[in-house]
Formats: structure tokens, sequence, C-alpha cells
């Protein structure tokens, strides 16, 4: 367990971020979904409510089972994974996950996964009137199954119908979580800040595969999984900056960031808040350490988080 103790100075820098509708963090730094459970591993490591946020797991209406195995493989700079929708469902979510999560008094964002608009919208409505959940982060890169595989991330309108709907059945801050699998994440990002989000995080991982020479069959029992970690990092800081061009509301940055430098990265391209996903499963401390060292960097610059955020230099000289 590392110490909760901090290193104190005369001039404090501000770490702190308001993403909007009572989404107020203490620093920048959340936890990726899905690669953080429920936060009950990592509270062995660490104390979780050091960080700004913790995004837990998909969760959808009822429990899912997920894809056959093998569900995750190691890439060059990164992995696949194609665990599926894997879930306890909200119901077991509610009452067996969010009372340790509000124990630990971190401030926690739920992940919400949906193969239809109404799936959607029943766990949007009944998360809304869940004590300690702060934020309902929308993962828009499901098959919507009920549209014939299409998926909710890729089309405008079928991004913003979706988040009309929850915007009208929850007050809690709305964060959408994009997919870079679509041609236009700009696009989109605006088309999903117009129907009523309050932020957008980006991005979600990058379709892939791996194939078995031998066997000549995929290696993944899902045949298709999502690329994450450092190869998909200069993508991700290109979105990110992409779409904090495009749009007035936060934007908070992801995909591969392992160190406390490349969050800086994601400020410094526009993103007011950051997630660290797959470099726990190298580090459980990771998150931590990213906060570490990004804290240490503002506080010898002198410089707050907030200041940072979107102050990318594009001049030559
Ligand atoms: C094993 C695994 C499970 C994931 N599950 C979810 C999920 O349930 N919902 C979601 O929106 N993203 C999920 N993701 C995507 C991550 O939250 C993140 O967007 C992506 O991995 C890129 O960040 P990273 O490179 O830091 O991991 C998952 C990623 C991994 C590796």
């Amino acid at each position: 367990m590392i110490s909760n103790s901090k290193h104190q100075t005369s001039n404090p820098v501000d770490l702190s971020v308001d993403l909007g509708r009572g989404l107020h963090l203490p620093n920048p730094v959340m936890t990726a979904s899905g690669t953080f459970g429920y936060g009950e591993e990592a509270s062995g490591y660490f104390d979780i409510s050091r960080l700004g946020a913790v995004v837990v797991k998909g969760i959808s209406a009822e429990p899912r089972q997920g894809n056959p195995p093998p569900r995750v493989v190691e890439t060059p700079s990164g992995m696949l994974n194609s665990i599926g929708l894997q879930n306890v469902g909200m119901e077991i979510f509610i009452s067996e996950k969010m009372p340790f999560l509000r124990a630990t008094g971190a401030r926690v964002v739920v992940n919400v996964l949906g193969s239809s608009v109404e799936e959607y919208a029943r766990v949007c409505e009944r998360l809304d009137k869940v004590d300690g959940v702060l934020a309902l982060e929308v993962n828009i890169s499901c098959p919507n199954v009920k549209e014939g595989g299409v998926q909710f991330g890729m089309k405008k309108p079928l991004a913003a119908g979706l988040v009309k709907v929850l915007r009208d059945v929850t007050d809690k801050h709305l964060m959408v979580k994009l997919s870079p699998n679509c041609g236009d994440i700009a696009g989109i990002a605006r088309a999903v800040e117009e129907a009523g989000a309050d932020s957008v995080s980006l991005i979600n991982t990058i379709t892939g595969m791996e194939i078995d020479v031998r066997t000549r069959r995929p290696v993944l029992g899902g045949v298709m999984g999502g690329l994450s970690g450092p190869a998909i990092r200069p993508v991700a800081l290109r979105m990110v900056h992409e779409v904090f061009r495009s749009v007035k509301i936060p934007v908070v940055g992801l995909g591969g960031i392992m160190e406390g430098e490349h969050a800086l990265q994601f400020l410094i391209a526009g993103a007011s808040a950051v997630q660290v996903g797959t470099a726990t499963f190298t580090d459980p401390l990771a998150p931590l350490r990213v906060l570490e060292s990004l804290s240490e960097y503002l506080q010898k610059e002198q410089i707050s988080a907030r200041e940072l955020v979107g102050s990318l230099c594009l001049c030559r000289n």
C-alpha cells in the first residue's frame, strides 16, 4: 500500500477540473472502463479515492457472459481484447459493487452499455437514482442489434438520437465515449454535444485481429477485437485534438497512456482530463503513477491543470 502523505510545497498548483453538471474532480486522472473492474482489486494496492474518478466496467441492464475465449492477446505495443459485453448487470452492480465503491470515497463514473436505445435508457434511468454515481459514460461503440449491426458511434443521427433520449431520463453528467472506428469523430462529437452530452471521452479501442498461421484461425474467440495500449496513442492524440477544436464541451482523452508525460500530451492536445487503461494490466499502480508524475510536472512548472488544456503550440518558430 502506498502512503497517502502529500508533499507540501509553498505554492501548490491547482489540479482540479470541473467537467460540468456535478462532475467536479480533485485531479484529472481517471481509470478507463473495463481495465479497472469495479475498483476492488486495485484498492489492495492504493487508496483509489486519490484518483480524479474511477470509471467502472460497462454495465448493461441484465448480466452478460461476453465472448468465448481466448479473449485477450498481446500484440506489438498493445493488446487486442474481445471481452464482449461481459458484466454483472445493473442490479448486482448497484447492490454488490456500489456499497464498496461508496465506502472508498472514490468518485464513480459508470460506463453504460446497451444493444438498443431502450436498454441504454433503462440503465441510465436506474443509475440516475443511485447515490455515489457522479456521472454516466455512455459507450456508443457497441453493436446496435435493432439497427442490424450498425453501431451507434458510427452514425451521427443514431448517436444524437440516443443521447437525446438519455438526456431525458437522467440529470447526471452524461459523458459520451466515442469510437475511433468511424470516419468522422469530430462530426459525431458535435452531434452528441448538440443532443445534450456534457462531455465526450475518446478513444475506445480500434478494431483489429490476429491470425494463427498454423491453424489459420483467428486467435480471438470473438474473431475480431479492440486494440489498446501504446500502439494507439498517436491516433488517440490526433483525435482528441481534432475533437477539442470542434466542440465546446470538455474532452476526456485516453488511449495508450502509460506515463505522466503521455497524460500531459493529452492535456496539451485539448483534454481536460485523462483515463488510464491498458497500463493497469502491467502495473496496477499505473493510474496513481500517472497522477503523481503529472502533478510533479505541474508543480515544477507552476501551471494549473486547467491552464495546460489545449495549450498546443502550432507556431513554427
Ligand atoms: C480488457 C478491456 C475491456 C474494456 N472494456 C470496456 C468497456 O466495458 N467499456 C468501454 O467503454 N471501454 C472498454 N474498454 C476500452 C478502454 O476503456 C479504453 O477506451 C481503451 O482500452 C483505450 O485506452 P488504453 O489504451 O489506455 O487501454 C476496454 C478495454 C480493455 C483493454
